[in-house]
C-alpha cells in the first residue's frame, strides 16, 4: 500500500502525524465549523470529526506553500466543499488554471486534468495527490492511433476530448470538453470531423452537429454502465423525477434524459430548475456535492463510482502539499503543440 507512488503508507502517515495535529478534536471541529455548516446535511458529524483535522491542516498548509487546489466536480464532498479553492468541470478547471496566481497547483482530479494544468502553466509546479488516477478514455488511445485515423480520413480535422494524454492532445488539431463539443466540431472546416477518444460522446455530438463525425471507440467506465432500461426504471419508480445525463453516456441513455450537459452544466440545471426529485446520471459524488447545497431537492442516487477520481483523498492531498509530490511533468516537445490544441478550444469558447 502506498500513499502515492513514492511513499509507503505507514512511513508517510507517521511523518504527517508528527508534523500536524491529525487527532479528532473539539478544536479541529471548531476551526472547521463554517465549512461543516455547508456539508452537515450530507456528512454525519462522526465522519466530519475524522475529516476536520485534515481539512484544517490542508487549508493552513496551502497558504504557507502558496498553493491553490483545483477540484473536479467528482471529488468527494469533504474535498469539494472542504479544501477546494476552485471547483468545476474539465473546461472550467482548464480555464481557471490559466488565471491562478499561486506558484503551485494541486490538481484534485485525474492525471489528464493535471497534465492540462501543466501544459497551460509550464512554469508552475503542478502536483497530483496520486498519479495513478487515470481515465479509461485517456488510456484508450495513443498519438499513433490519431495518426492512423488521419490516414483513414485524409483532410479531416481531429477534435480530441480533454480526457486525453498530452501526446494525444499534441497530435490533435483542437480539444473539446463535454461543455463545448458541438460548438468545437461545428467550427471545424470540411465535411468530416474525427472525434477521439469517446465513441458515445462523438455519437451524441453527431446527432446535434452539422458535420459528419467519425470516432474512436473509447468509453468511460462509469458512464457506459448506465442503460436505457435503468433510466426507464427510475422514472417508473419515481414518477415525475427529472433525469439529467452526462454526454459520455450511451446515446440511448441520453435520449431518455430531460437534459444532457457537462458536469457543471448538470449542476447549473439542478440549481436553476430545483426539481422536487432528480437523478443525475453520472458519477456518485456529484449528487452528494449538489445535495449539500440544495437540501430541498431529493436525489435518486444510482452510484457508479470512478475508481480513478476516488484515488484522491484528504490524506494524500495533505501528503502532496507536505512533500511536494507527485509532480506532474510533460515532455518539453509536447507542451507547445498540446497547448495550442487546448488554447484553440478556450479561444473558441470565449
Ligand atoms: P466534465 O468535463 O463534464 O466535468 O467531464 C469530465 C469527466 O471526466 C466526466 O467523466
Ligand atoms: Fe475518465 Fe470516466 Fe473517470 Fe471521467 S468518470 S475520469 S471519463 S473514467
Amino acid at each position: 500500500m502506498f500513499i502515492n507512488a513514492d511513499m509507503p503508507i505507514k512511513a508517510a502517515r507517521a511523518e504527517l502525524e508528527a508534523a500536524y495535529d491529525l487527532e479528532p478534536s473539539a478544536a479541529a471541529m471548531k476551526d472547521t465549523a463554517d465549512i461543516y455548516e455547508r456539508v452537515r446535511h450530507i456528512i454525519p458529524e462522526p465522519d466530519w470529526m475524522l475529516h476536520a483535522p485534515y481539512v484544517r491542516a490542508i487549508n493552513r498548509l496551502k497558504k504557507e506553500k502558496d498553493a491553490v487546489i483545483l477540484a473536479h466536480n467528482y471529488m468527494t464532498p469533504e474535498i469539494f466543499h472542504g479544501v477546494a479553492d476552485v471547483s468545476g468541470d474539465s473546461l472550467q478547471l482548464a480555464i481557471e488554471a490559466t488565471k491562478v496566481d499561486q506558484q503551485t497547483i494541486v490538481q484534485c482530479g485525474v492525471h489528464f486534468m493535471a497534465e492540462t494544468s501543466k501544459i497551460l502553466n509550464p512554469e508552475k509546479t503542478v502536483l497530483i495527490p496520486d498519479a495513478r488516477a487515470g481515465c479509461s478514455l485517456a488510456s484508450s488511445i495513443t498519438a499513433a492511433d490519431v495518426e492512423a485515423l488521419r490516414r483513414q480520413h485524409p483532410g479531416a480535422k481531429v477534435v480530441s476530448y480533454v480526457n486525453t494524454t498530452a501526446e494525444v492532445k499534441a497530435a490533435s488539431d483542437i480539444c473539446c470538453t463535454s461543455a463545448n463539443a458541438v460548438q468545437v466540431v461545428d467550427a471545424q472546416p470540411g465535411d468530416t470531423v474525427i472525434m477521439t477518444p469517446d465513441g458515445y460522446l462523438a455519437q451524441n455530438v453527431a446527432r446535434l452537429s452539422r458535420k459528419r463525425v467519425v470516432w474512436w471507440d473509447g468509453a468511460c467506465i462509469v458512464h457506459e454502465r448506465f442503460t436505457a432500461e435503468e433510466i426507464r426504471a427510475f422514472r417508473e419508480d419515481n414518477p415525475g423525477v427529472a433525469v439529467i445525463a452526462h454526454p459520455e453516456c450511451r446515446p440511448e441513455v441520453v435520449a431518455e434524459a430531460d437534459f444532457t450537459g457537462s458536469t457543471s452544466g448538470m449542476i447549473a440545471w439542478v440549481r436553476r430548475h430545483k426539481p422536487a426529485k432528480v437523478v443525475m446520471v453520472t458519477e456518485c459524488s456529484m449528487s452528494d456535492n449538489v445535495a449539500a447545497e440544495l437540501p430541498e431537492v431529493e436525489f435518486v442516487r444510482p452510484c457508479n463510482i470512478c475508481p480513478h477520481m476516488k484515488r484522491i483523498t484528504l490524506e494524500n492531498i495533505l501528503w502532496s502539499l507536505h512533500s511536494g509530490t507527485e509532480e506532474v511533468a510533460v515532455p518539453e516537445h509536447l507542451i507547445e503543440p498540446a497547448r495550442r490544441a487546448v488554447e484553440r478550444m478556450i479561444a473558441l469558447t470565449a
